[in-house]
């Protein structure tokens, strides 16, 4: 079954020598904030231009309202 989770992990460009390695990468999910990924990371966006960041831990806005998208900007929290 395509994209279970016993699937290959086959990141594009730098990341698939850690996967060949056969370290996992760890995203973390929440419901109402960005996506936390173990860097560093390349995103491919939708037009196809390729974002990189070196940290060790990325958060990518995952509610589109981030004005520095893919990069979360914390734009996500509610205003008071
Ligand atoms: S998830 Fe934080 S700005 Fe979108």
């Amino acid at each position: 079954m395509p994209n279970s989770p016993s699937d290959p992990v086959r990141p594009a460009g730098a990341g698939a020598s850690e996967a060949a390695s056969g370290e996992a990468r760890r995203v973390v999910m929440s419901r109402k904030g960005p996506m936390l990924v173990e860097g560093p990371v390349e995103v491919e966006l939708e037009d196809g231009s390729v974002v990189s960041s070196d940290r060790f831990q990325v958060a990518l806005c995952t509610c589109r309202r981030s004005r520095r998208y893919p990069w979360c900007d914390t734009s996500h929290r509610d205003r008071a």
